[in-house]
């Protein structure tokens, strides 16, 4: 008999080198620890949560384990004064999705101290278009406007152009002002990158074979999804006090490189993580909302059914995806 308290959730098992993920199901007297239930309603697709669900890195930290590194619903119940049944709240980091069940699940219990009240200003959809991807651009175009970008410093490249972050990034970006150079390995998604606001693309094809400690300068900043050999050319490219935010190794984690960029021409580069304080996170929500809100979100998340998960990673680790893919648990 069909047990009426089970909902639909994706999970991790023991399996392969680091785990399994498929579909399944599970009940409430399941859940991991908290004090807050709350109904999901939409959960993003993540690089990580792809790696994490085919078992490519060790990222899952117990079995089994629900997927999903962000969420965004609705309260069910609360025994936190912060919160009361009916808020609309998103969740992400603080192990979310690694060490604690995330976002792939109708039903999830959290830590009332991990939990944002959706920011006035954003929808549901939109705060989980934005997800961990989204924070992650507004995390590192904060981070280079501390450290002296603006928009009359020159040119911003963005490469991994169509993933996730990096095209919430080129939106962020062009409608602050910055002129914004955008590389791809898909060169026929040059008019999706246009649409957000690129000024120039160019392709992944286009990096030279030869490579000499210091190029011609050409970017007053770069933000690099892509790691590896990307990160090395990137940094000889750079002008003057230009900077860089890495946080992506979708190409490699292994960079060469050379301290003529940082030496000679003042470059810095910037680490980003977006496990910050929740104090930290929430003051970035509320710049999603209002003055870093992309503009082109329905362009660039679309939502897909709980059932479409599995050919959702495999099409992210393919490089085949455009934009964000968004778990809508209301489509069947
Ligand atoms: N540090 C943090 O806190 C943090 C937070 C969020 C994400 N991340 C990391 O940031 C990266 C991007 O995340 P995402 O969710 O935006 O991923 P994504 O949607 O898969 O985007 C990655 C993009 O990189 C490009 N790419 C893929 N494979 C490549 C390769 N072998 N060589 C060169 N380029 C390649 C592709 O763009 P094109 O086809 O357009 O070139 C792809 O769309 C990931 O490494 C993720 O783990 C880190």
């Amino acid at each position: 008999m069909k047990n009426v308290n089970s909902f639909r959730a994706y999970r991790v098992h023991p399996g392969g080198q680091f785990g399994a993920g498929r579909a399944d199901a599970m009940s409430r007297d399941q859940l991991d620890a908290g004090n807050v239930i709350v109904r999901i309603a939409y959960s993003s697709v993540n690089y990580k949560d792809a790696l994490t669900a085919r078992g490519k890195a060790k990222i899952a930290m117990k079995f089994p384990l629900v997927v999903g590194i962000d969420l965004a619903g609705v309260v069910e119940s609360s025994e936190d004064g912060r919160f009361k049944p009916g808020d609309e709240v998103l969740v992400h980091s603080f192990g979310l999705g690694a060490e604690h069940d995330g976002g792939y699940a109708e039903v999830g219990r959290f830590p009332a101290e991990w939990i944002h009240p959706l920011p006035k200003g954003l929808s549901l959809f939109e705060s989980s278009a934005l997800g961990v991807a989204g924070h992650t651009a507004a995390l590192a175009i904060d981070l280079m406007e501390l450290n002296g970008l603006a928009p009359g410093k020159g040119k911003v490249m963005v490469n991994g152009a169509t993933g996730g972050v990096a095209s919430i990034a080129i939106d962020i970006l062009a409608q602050r002002g910055y002129h914004v150079v955008a590389m791809s390995g898909k060169p026929e998604q040059a008019q999706y990158l246009k649409d957000l606001g690129a000024k120039e693309i160019i392709g992944r094809a286009e990096i030279p074979e030869r490579q000499r400690p210091l190029e011609d300068a050409q970017w007053a900043g770069a933000v690099d999804s892509v790691g590896g050999a990307q990160l090395g050319w990137l940094l000889r490219r750079m002008q003057r006090d230009g900077v860089v935010a890495s946080f992506g190794n979708a190409g490699g984690a292994e960079f060469q490189g050379n301290v003529l960029p940082f030496i000679l021409r003042g470059v810095r580069l910037l680490g980003v993580n977006v496990n910050n304080p929740f104090e930290t996170m929430n003051r970035l929500w509320g710049r999603l909302a209002t003055d870093l809100k992309p503009r082109h979100l329905e362009r660039i998340a679309r939502r897909i059914r709980f059932e479409d998960l599995d050919q959702a990673f495999d099409a992210l680790l393919a490089s085949r995806v455009t934009g964000r893919q968004v778990v809508d648990f209301s489509l069947r």
